[in-house]
């Protein structure tokens, strides 16, 4: 086992456009690591110049220690498990584990005690004289780790792994992988687009956008204090909603209220004219479910609801607002760098499953002002951030850095023949 450290890591295609633009990340000894983003952001890029199958523009890999910029693949010891985890389906379960260990010319009797030392690990042990094609998803996943397993490697990378399986087995996946993950103390990096993974399986998650890193730090405080808009709306789901407000003191102005928010968090957002304030949908409440003495006027607006969806537990209630054209713009875009998720000009609120609020009603309804945070339009930097609670976050501002590149992305892209050159 070892550590990994990315040092100002660069990757340039062919095309010299930049997938990996100066990332520095260190993944400490047996912590499991999760990139993030959306698609085309250079996750898999950076997990392959980890592993070596990539070369590296520029910047420094170091695993264990050690400089790897021109090791071979086989010589980092390194153990990926792909999307399509390829085993060999004339074989049995037991020799699809076992391949690395025959490749390597071990002897039979170590070869039988690491397989089954794997498989019971990995509750495989019915299953070892099976075929690949007559195991479930889920089975074949398992195998495909067991065979990581077996060579004792410094880390594990894992690129999707669980994208191709459907959404009650990934989450068994989710929970069998951090376990294990756990249990073997292994360094691991584990790619995915999907933010509940990244919040469920990571110790720490890093977050990229188009190359850049945003913010390298925990699930808690990625979801409590995001570093900028593009992180905000990227984590938590439903994600958080963005609406125009105006700052005056420590007086919040939203288009359904005016609030009060804690003083420490209005400071820095003091003498603009126009901000967006982030509301994640769970910082809301049906007013008549909330404690009486925490529901003030202040906390309090009427909002007609016109779409509610209930489930049990919670209900999703859907507001519509009227945006001025200035954050509208912001939030297109940011719609447009975050896949497209949701419709940005309403607002989804969170309501406890005891809720009557229906269809059509005007509801009164709460929001805590202290969760509020408070976005810079023109820079998409948080202001209200705690910065002790925040991880760590590059310096300069990452989501402009990202935008600048996604333009030049866009201006030598089309055929051109700047792009082949
Ligand atoms: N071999 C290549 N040559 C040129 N450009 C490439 C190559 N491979 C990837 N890219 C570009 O690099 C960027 C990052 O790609 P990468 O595959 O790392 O993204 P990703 O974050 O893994 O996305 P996904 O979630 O879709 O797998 C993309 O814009 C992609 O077009
Ligand atoms: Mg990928």
């Amino acid at each position: 086992m070892a550590a990994i450290e990315m040092k100002n890591i660069v990757k340039q295609y062919g095309d010299g456009f930049p997938a990996v633009n100066d990332v520095s990340i260190d993944v400490e000894d047996g912590e499991f690591l999760i990139l993030v983003g959306p698609s085309g952001c250079g996750k898999s890029t950076l997990l392959r110049m980890i592993v070596g199958l990539e070369d590296i523009t520029e910047g420094d890999m170091l695993i264990g220690g050690k400089k790897v910029n021109d090791l071979a693949p086989r010589d980092r010891n390194l153990s990926m498990v792909f999307q399509n985890y390829a085993l060999y389906p004339h074989l049995t379960v037991y020799e699809n584990i076992a391949f690395p260990l025959r490749l390597a010319g071990k002897s039979d009797s170590e070869v039988d005690e690491k397989v089954r030392e794997a498989s019971k690990t990995l509750e495989l042990d019915e299953h070892l004289e099976r075929k690949p094609g007559n195991l479930s998803g889920g089975q074949r996943q398992r195998v495909a780790m067991g065979r990581a397993i077996v060579r004792d490697a410094e880390a594990f990378l894992f690129d999707e792994p669980l994208s191709n399986l459907d959404a009650k087995l990934r989450g068994q996946m989710r929970t069998e992988i951090s376990r294990l993950q756990k249990r073997l103390g292994i360094t691991t990096v584990y790619v995915t687009h999907d933010q509940t993974e990244a919040m469920t399986l990571g110790d720490r998650v890093a977050v990229l956008k188009r190359g850049v890193l945003q913010q390298h730090a925990t699930p808690r405080e990625l979801y409590e204090n995001p570093a900028n808009l593009f992180v905000a709306g990227f984590i938590g789901s439903p994600p958080m909603n963005f609406v125009p407000a105006k700052v005056d003191g420590n007086r919040v102005e939203l288009p359904f209220g005016t609030v009060t928010i804690p003083e420490e968090r209005a400071a820095n957002a003091q003498g603009k004219d126009l901000l967006i304030a982030g509301i994640r949908p769970q910082h809301f409440e049906d007013a008549s479910v909330v404690d009486s003495d925490k529901v003030t006027d202040e906390a309090t607006f009427k909002a007609t609801v016109d779409v509610v969806e209930w489930l049990g537990n919670e209900a999703y209630a859907y507001i519509p607002f009227e945006a001025p054209d200035e954050v509208r713009e912001q939030l297109t875009q940011l719609e447009k760098d975050l896949d497209g998720e949701s419709l940005r000009t309403q607002l989804v609120v969170s309501l406890d499953g005891a809720s009557r609020i229906k269809e059509g009603d005007e509801a009164t309804i709460w929001v805590d002002a202290r969760k509020i945070h408070l976005f810079d339009p023109a820079t998409g930097d948080n202001l209200t951030l705690d910065r002790d609670n925040a991880g760590i976050i590059p310096g300069g501002n990452a989501m402009a850095k990202a935008e600048e590149v996604g333009k030049e992305q866009d201006d030598v892209k089309p055929g051109s023949d700047a792009a082949t050159t």
